[in-house]
């Protein structure tokens, strides 16, 4: 029987209590000084929403298309290696949940299973995201068996030539098999023209993911990409980065509507992600939020997370004024300072002032 979760909150908390301290560390840590993370927390804090009043809120449509899938509400589940350390069945636990709730998975390449197993976990929409390991052929393979396997779309992630030197791992001494695999060099030779050939192979949607300046947006446009996630990979790569959601309008103003735009980094609330909609992305990923939903309760727990993250959705949006996606725009929005500290666990306020270890 599935357990009950009144709220977030809950979930987080049961994840911990789940798993073992470096199962926690692995998903919930970041790069060095981890204030890459932190700043994507605080970049969401430190905007406010404008309400408008009186307007009939009776009926709200979340509803999002991407990629010419029709999506429950705008939030899809962001691709995440290892997830078998996560729950039973990892990616494919994760794939029965994100159908049954309807919206969309993006399947990292070292999710802990095979690609073609978690497409058939589930007929929800996929996306396929690959870490390069080999030459054009070996590239080539993969995508063949993507495209085999009915995957909606390709994603490149393109924000880690190099593993981030993530110290919790460090200090576990636990290594991934992703890390330790003697052909992860090859992920720092891949270039602009690496793209084009993908693309050109591919022929259908494809992500550019990991994106943090408008100057690659605007030739990830030029190389032909059909959506540009902005992204810092969760703080996971690159430290001293900025927030996500800071980068998004600057990126959203240089794509100019040629591509959708997509972000992810520290959304674990309904109004997080409202404000990403309001300043111009199609859709946001989740990564840490989903993965602390199958840790609580597996297939369940995740089917709840985005349960929760809907009521969420909804509840922003009717006191906002808003009665569907296409009506968010930055007039909703304006800066102050965040409250309190900011951390990976900080938008959870009943845990405390401490993130949770
Ligand atoms: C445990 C974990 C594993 C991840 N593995 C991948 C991966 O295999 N490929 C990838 O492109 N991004 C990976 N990411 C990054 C996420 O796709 C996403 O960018 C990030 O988690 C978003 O931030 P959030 O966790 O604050 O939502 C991973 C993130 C986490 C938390």
């Amino acid at each position: 029987m599935a357990k009950e979760f009144a709220c977030t909150h809950e979930i987080v908390t049961a994840a911990h209590r789940a798993w073992s301290g470096s199962t926690w560390d692995y998903v919930a840590g970041a790069a060095l000084t981890e204030t890459t993370l932190r700043r994507n927390r605080y970049a969401l804090d430190s905007l406010a929403f404008l309400p408008r009043i009186l307007r009939d809120v009776s009926t709200i449509d979340m509803s999002a298309t991407v990629f010419g899938q029709k999506l429950r509400i705008p939030v899809i589940v962001a691709p995440m290696g290892s997830m078998d350390q996560m729950c039973r069945d990892g990616a494919k636990a994760a794939a029965r949940a994100i159908a049954r709730f309807g919206t969309m998975q993006t399947v990292s390449s070292v999710a802990g299973h095979a690609l073609e197993d978690i497409a058939a976990a589930s007929d929800g929409p996929k996306i396929f995201q690959l870490y390069i390991r080999g030459d054009m052929d070996w590239i080539k393979a993969h995508l063949d068996r993507a495209k085999k396997a009915g995957y909606t779309g390709f994603m490149l992630t393109v924000d880690g030539p190099y593993y981030g030197l993530r110290e919790r791992q460090l200090i576990h001494r636990w290594s991934l098999p992703s890390v330790t695999d003697p052909t992860r060099h090859i992920q720092a030779s891949v270039t602009w023209e690496t793209f084009a050939q993908i693309r050109e192979y591919w022929g259908g949607h494809t992500v550019i993911k990991g994106v943090a300046t408008a100057a690659d947006a605007r030739l990830a446009v030029d190389h032909g990409a059909s959506a540009i996630c902005v992204s810092n990979h969760g703080g996971r790569e690159l430290d001293h980065g900025r927030g996500a959601i800071d980068i998004l309008p600057e990126i959203v103003a240089a794509v100019a509507r040629q591509a959708d735009v997509w972000v992810d980094g520290g959304f674990v609330r309904g109004t997080d992600v409202v404000k990403a909609l309001c300043l111009g992305a199609s859709c946001v990923g989740i990564g840490r939020l989903a993965a602390w939903g199958l840790g609580a309760d597996g297939e369940d727990g995740l089917v709840r997370t985005l349960e929760l993250m809907e009521a969420e959705i909804f509840n922003t949006m009717g006191l906002i004024g808003a009665t569907n996606v296409a009506a968010l725009d930055p007039e909703y929005l304006t800066r102050v300072t965040p409250m309190g500290p900011t951390h990976e666990t900080s938008a959870f306020r009943h845990l405390g002032d401490d993130p949770l270890r």
